[in-house]
């Protein structure tokens, strides 16, 4: 038996004014892009933005429903419209930023299980890493290298090819 253990670091902001000029462009649009959310039930409104590696721009916000599963997140309505429009482009950064309306936006948001298992299967079918900027409408900002880190020990396209 080894003992075997996963370690990861990321970059700590005490506000958005210390991000490079582009991250921080990136940022302020998740943040807007949060008023475009559609979260009546849990009333957290969550917006992402990302640069893809050409250069475009792409966005989305969660998007509930009545029937609870069926709401999607920011990230996976961004992936969505991302593969979509833009075909094995990888996304070089995406900014993730939220709105709550019960209560305080001022800790960095981190994604769902789901969505940590949606954005690296991105990241491996494009090759290339995600760079991820988490915050809220105020305060601290988490940089991330990429996606992958938030999911050790993953599961994967290549497990099911043995
Ligand atoms: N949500 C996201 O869109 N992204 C996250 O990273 C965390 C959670 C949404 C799902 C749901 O609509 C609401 O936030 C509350 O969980």
């Amino acid at each position: 038996m080894v003992k075997s253990s996963v370690h990861f670091e990321f970059e700590v902001f005490d506000s958005i004014d210390q991000l490079a000029t582009a991250d921080k462009e990136l940022l302020l649009s998740a943040r807007k892009v949060t008023e475009k959310a559609y979260a009546p039930y849990s009333e957290f409104l969550v917006g992402a933005v990302a640069k893809l590696s050409n250069g475009e721009m792409v966005s989305g916000t969660n998007q509930e429903n009545a029937s609870y599963p069926v709401g999607i997140c920011a990230e996976r309505v961004l992936l969505a419209s991302a593969a979509m429009l833009h075909p094995n482009v990888p996304v070089s950064t995406m900014a993730i930023a939220y709105h709550n309306l019960k209560g305080v936006s001022d800790k960095p948001v981190s994604p769902c299980g789901m969505c940590r298992q949606s954005l690296h299967e991105y990241e491996e079918r494009t090759k290339q890493p995600m760079r991820l900027i988490l915050s809220g409408m105020n305060g601290k900002v988490f940089i991330i290298e990429n996606a992958g880190l938030l999911l050790p020990l993953s599961f994967g396209n290549a497990d099911l090819k043995g």
